[in-house]
């Protein structure tokens, strides 16, 4: 399905999204994680759901005043990046061939598209958790630029 918000690309482009599409369908399990076996950020953090919760996150964050300033930027950088996935699946549902026009499409590309963004937001949503619960930044400030981010959208001219 094309519509005028379809991202405009060439034939031979178009040509080796079709090329795929069945590649895609029959090595989805390949080409995504097994949710059940995949890491997920709560796998990284303190467990706040044990009784031992204040000893576990006394000891994560006594663990993270090691962390530089230096390392603090670029984890807050990563953040920032992988926040933003709202926008990149957009994109990627505006990609001639690779659309999902349900939302709950069943095309390879669809369905590839939403594990892709599925397993993508553990990322933004360790980093966010972890940064909130070391107390080193300035969360506010950065939700805040996350908030423009999104809102400002994003057009890479692919
Ligand atoms: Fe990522």
């Amino acid at each position: 399905m094309n519509s005028s918000f379809d991202i405009p690309i060439t034939s031979s482009q178009m040509e080796v999204i079709m090329s795929m599409e069945g590649f895609v369908g029959e090595q989805l399990e390949t080409l995504l994680l097994n949710v059940n076996e995949s890491w997920q950020p709560s796998d990284f953090l303190p467990d706040l759901v044990t009784k031992n919760w204040n000893e576990q996150l006394a000891e994560f964050r006594t663990r993270a005043q090691s962390l530089s300033d230096d390392v603090l930027v670029i984890l807050v950088g990563d953040m920032i990046t992988e926040e933003a996935l709202p926008t990149y699946q957009t994109w990627l549902n505006r990609l001639n061939g690779i659309t999902d026009p349900t939302g709950a499409s069943p095309t390879p590309w669809a369905r590839w598209s939403r594990g892709w963004t599925a397993e993508e937001n553990r990322h933004g949503d360790l980093l966010s958790k972890y940064l909130y619960l070391t107390g080193r930044v300035d969360m506010r400030s950065i939700e805040t630029t996350i908030h423009h981010l999104i809102n400002n959208g994003f057009d890479p001219q692919t």
